[in-house]
């Protein structure tokens, strides 16, 4: 199957997007036909500085391969590489009622958090839609936040097959990820936005002095404690084994445990978990020939997909030659 995934550049990738979305995205190429791009379009809506775009962009890239995304099966690319993509959420916006994009939340959420819109951020799904269908994808993994958006996108590829006859492949299902939210520092969802994510590829030492700060409650070393609504435990189920993960709840329900304990297993787990990846991403930090390489052949690769997808979209629509 043609599994097809976004990721936006927005910043170094934390523990939060690997155990959230990137480690799913990557264990689907295996078996599917694997088409990931950076969905930097998208990213364009909150109007980041050129330098830091273009910085992040090559980050994600970087991330994504170091660990473990096979560009010599998957195809990877930037989604400005294939402006077919633009010109199909144009025919497409020309099918979509207003209402159904005025009902987008997450539209309504920014709107709600007091961020004055831009047109872009409005029209964001419909060009989440043209990414999805331009590719003729068939799974789409996203977060339960994105939920919407594929809904959105086979209503729209229903719509234009009922008017034109049969021509967009319609996604066939989602997958909505069934990892539990990856807490932050302070508690609450691991977000840029909040200031409170560990990134995958930071300092060894930075990474251990952030997980030493995770907020817990102020229970006595000496009393029980409540390993199910501890951030610590919630991080350690991420990459504990079930043995271990099993000894610690005991000694949390046993009391005379610190959390200072824990805290430190916690972070030499996951500095054992992201090792093998380090050494990769480190080489491609300022391999930028390498990451333009990967990603210009797989523009090549998608873009030869998209092209086929418009031709049939123009004849359909009556852009005859
Ligand atoms: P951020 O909240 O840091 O801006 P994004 O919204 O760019 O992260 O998320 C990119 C992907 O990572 C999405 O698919 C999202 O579902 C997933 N993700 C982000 N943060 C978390 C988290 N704390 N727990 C689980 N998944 C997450
Ligand atoms: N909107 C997605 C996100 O913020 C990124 C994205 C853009 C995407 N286009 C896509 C995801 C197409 C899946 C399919 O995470």
């Amino acid at each position: 199957m043609r599994v097809l995934s976004g990721i936006q550049p927005s910043g170094r990738l934390h523990i939060g997007n690997y155990f959230g979305a990137m480690r799913q995205h990557l264990a689907l190429q295996h078996e599917n036909e694997g088409f990931y791009f950076i969905a930097e379009y998208h990213a364009l809506t909150s109007n980041p500085k050129p330098d830091d775009l273009h910085k992040r962009i090559f980050d994600v890239a970087a991330d994504y391969i170091a660990l473990g995304l096979d560009p010599q099966k998957a195809v990877f690319w930037r989604q400005s590489d294939v402006p077919e993509v633009i010109e199909l959420e144009w025919i497409l916006s020309c099918l979509t009622p207003m209402g159904l994009m005025e009902r987008c939340v997450s539209y309504k959420d920014k709107i709600a958090q007091g961020i004055s819109p831009n047109h872009g951020l409005f029209s964001y799904p419909l060009l989440q839609a043209a990414d999805i269908l331009a590719f003729n994808s068939e799974l789409v993994p996203v977060g339960a936040d994105q939920k919407q958006h594929i809904e959105v996108t086979r209503d729209i590829a229903k719509k234009f097959n009922s008017t034109y006859g049969d021509t967009l492949v319609i996604p066939k299902e989602h997958i909505v990820h069934s990892v539990a939210v990856v807490p932050g520092l302070d508690g609450r969802k691991m977000s840029k936005s909040y200031n409170n994510t560990v990134e995958i590829f930071e300092s060894e030492k930075s990474m251990r002095k952030k997980f030493m700060r995770i907020q817990t409650d102020s229970t006595p070393v000496d009393e029980p404690k409540n390993p199910d609504t501890c951030n610590v435990f919630a991080l350690l189920k991420l990459v504990a084994d079930e043995n271990e993960l099993e000894q610690w709840r005991q000694r949390y329900l046993a009391g005379g445990m610190g959390y200072g304990d824990v805290k430190k297993r916690l972070a030499e787990l996951m500095l054992e978990y992201f090792a093998p990846y380090r050494q990769r991403r480190e080489e491609l930090e300022n391999d930028h020939a390498y990451l333009r390489k990967v990603l210009d052949d797989g523009a090549e690769r998608a873009r030869k997909i998209a092209r086929e997808t418009l031709d049939r979209v123009r004849e359909a629509v009556g852009l005859r030659a």
